[in-house]
């Protein structure tokens, strides 16, 4: 075990990933982001240092579960104050996990405007062979910078979201990844992006899948199905590369154009291309071959479904339930604004940091959700076990995220699958635990988690349109316990709320 200490200045800088020129947010005059790299174990502190002039931000490190640490969780309204203009904050937790994760900007709709990169933890004692790490990164991009286009997306649940203008894999529509002969690759692939999921194929390579959101699997083949990523997954497959070099491979990914069209009732605009092509080189004088041309994806089917991954370490069905939480999730009008709502109320992001009312309050009154004001709170025990049922409403896909915990997935429908009427006798006995799960629309799904992790938990829709309309709840967890099981967030941090209010957009 090490300290990897990082030294950050966040700046405005210029990049055109897709061609096209535009300011992003860069780190240390750099962009794209660096990945980091750690081992299990380590210790990350990361200074970050706020030089943007014109925004306040946060870095979260999504799915870590910060044990102890959730003042380190970097959720803006829930665990922090926004790190203001020419301010800065040290994040330090300990990393006991292995496996493929990033962090990403939790203030204000920002990470699509560049503020976001891959987290991977190498694990000293892999559970598999592999000879190297390769990590892909997912995401849909933007012309436009993000404060504009959410202007545009408060209109989000009647289905007007801007559109991409283009899709990127590993910040770029140009990305060539050198590879070796008769080697074992662990290919890291990380959904990065603000809106639709991902399906991808390397072609001629079969994939096996090991890890989704950093939790090894029993190996599972791909086969000839595509696999996906919803925005903030990650997914982890081994390929064996060729045993020669005499040709090199397209990567192809697509964006799910059924959750930016057919599900908004809006026509594709003509020539509106979805794709991304990066490529496995095995040898740079040989051509860049063009990706195989899909004609018809099936986004029903086309991929390896959550609930047939099976948990390398086969940890048993959480049972009893001790607290079923329901949540039913739609997009309306509230007071004549669109925003979506969790059992018909919108989340609002309060000025004091939720994990600070917590403190502040004090044990008698923390387990009351009355104090907590507009942010869906759901108050659980320590150590209870904890069903959430999200029923979808509307009439998209939205990725649920979890902060705090790897949660266990019973049962998630298909599209128009209907809503929860009691578990289905085909629940595993060892389901997959992941912190990131898509709910089909007009479907449900089903998660159980302990509330092991004493902490202020954003549960939320990964897409950052719906984020900043609402859709969004907190779980409050073991407040009784706070004063001895986490550590206090710094007094500076209450007088910078007081400063800088988080602007509430949509
Ligand atoms: Cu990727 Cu609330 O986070």
């Amino acid at each position: 075990a090490k300290d990897v200490y990082l030294d950050w200045k966040l700046t405005w800088v210029n990049a055109s990933p897709d061609g096209f020129e535009r300011p992003v947010i860069g780190i240390n005059g750099q962009w794209p982001c660096p990945q980091i790299d750690v081992d299990v174990g380590d210790q990350l502190i990361v200074d970050v240092y706020n030089g943007l002039g014109n925004e306040s931000t946060a870095i979260h490190w999504h799915g870590m579960r910060q044990h102890g640490t959730g003042v380190m969780d970097g959720a803006v309204g829930v665990t922090q104050c926004p790190i203001a203009p020419g301010s800065h904050m040290q994040y330090h937790f300990d990393v006991n996990q292995a496996g493929a994760y990033w962090y990403h900007s939790h203030n204000m709709g920002q990470y699509p405007d560049g503020l976001r990169g891959a987290l991977i933890v190498h694990d000293p004692n892999p559970p598999f062979h592999y000879d190297d790490e390769l990590t892909l990164t997912l995401s849909d991009w933007y012309h436009q910078e993000m404060p504009g286009l959410l202007d545009a997306a408060s209109v989000a649940p009647h289905g007007q979201e801007p559109l991409p203008d283009s899709a990127l894999i590993n910040d770029s529509t140009n990305t060539k990844i050198k590879v070796l002969p008769n080697k074992t690759y662990l290919v890291h692939i990380i959904c990065i992006g603000n809106w639709p999921g991902h399906f991808w194929v390397i072609d001629g390579h079969e994939m096996t899948v090991v890890a989704v959101d950093g939790v090894y699997t029993e190996p599972h083949p791909a086969g000839d199905k595509f696999l996906r990523v919803a925005t903030g997954q990650r997914m982890s497959v081994l390929i064996t590369t060729k045993p020669d070099a005499s040709q090199n491979f397209a990567i192809w990914d697509t964006m799910d154009v059924n959750m930016m069209f057919i599900f908004e009732n809006r026509t594709i605009p003509q020539n509106y291309n979805p794709n991304a092509t990066a490529w496995l080189v095995y040898d740079e004088a040989k051509p860049l071959p063009e990706p195989p041309v899909f004609h018809h994806i099936d986004f029903g089917t086309d991929f390896v479904d959550d609930v047939n991954l099976v948990p390398a370490d086969h940890a048993p069905l959480l049972q009893p339930v001790d607290r079923q939480i329901i949540l039913d999730t739609s997009g309306g009008l509230v007071d004549g604004v669109p925003r979506f709502t969790v059992n018909g109320k919108t989340y609002i992001s309060p000025k004091v940091p939720s994990l600070y009312t917590a403190n502040t309050v004090g044990p008698e009154f923390s387990s009351n959700p009355e104090v907590y004001g507009q942010v869906n709170p759901f108050v659980v025990k320590h150590n209870e076990v904890v069903e959430i049922v999200i029923n979808n409403h509307h009439n998209n896909l939205h990725p649920w995220h979890l902060h705090g915990h790897h949660f266990q997935v019973l049962q998630r429908t298909p599209v128009d699958g209907g809503f929860y009427k009691g578990l289905t006798s085909n629940v595993s006995t060892t389901p997959i635990r992941r912190d990131t799960i898509m709910v089909q629309n007009n479907g449900h799904t089903v998660i159980r988690f302990r509330a092991d992790n004493p902490g202020v938990w954003m549960l939320h829709c990964h897409v950052e349109w719906h984020v900043e309309v609402g859709l969004m709840a907190t779980i409050i967890e073991a407040p009784e316990t706070f004063h001895h099981t986490l550590r206090a967030p710094p007094k500076s941090h209450y007088d910078t709320c007081a400063a800088f209010p988080q602007p509430v957009s949509g």
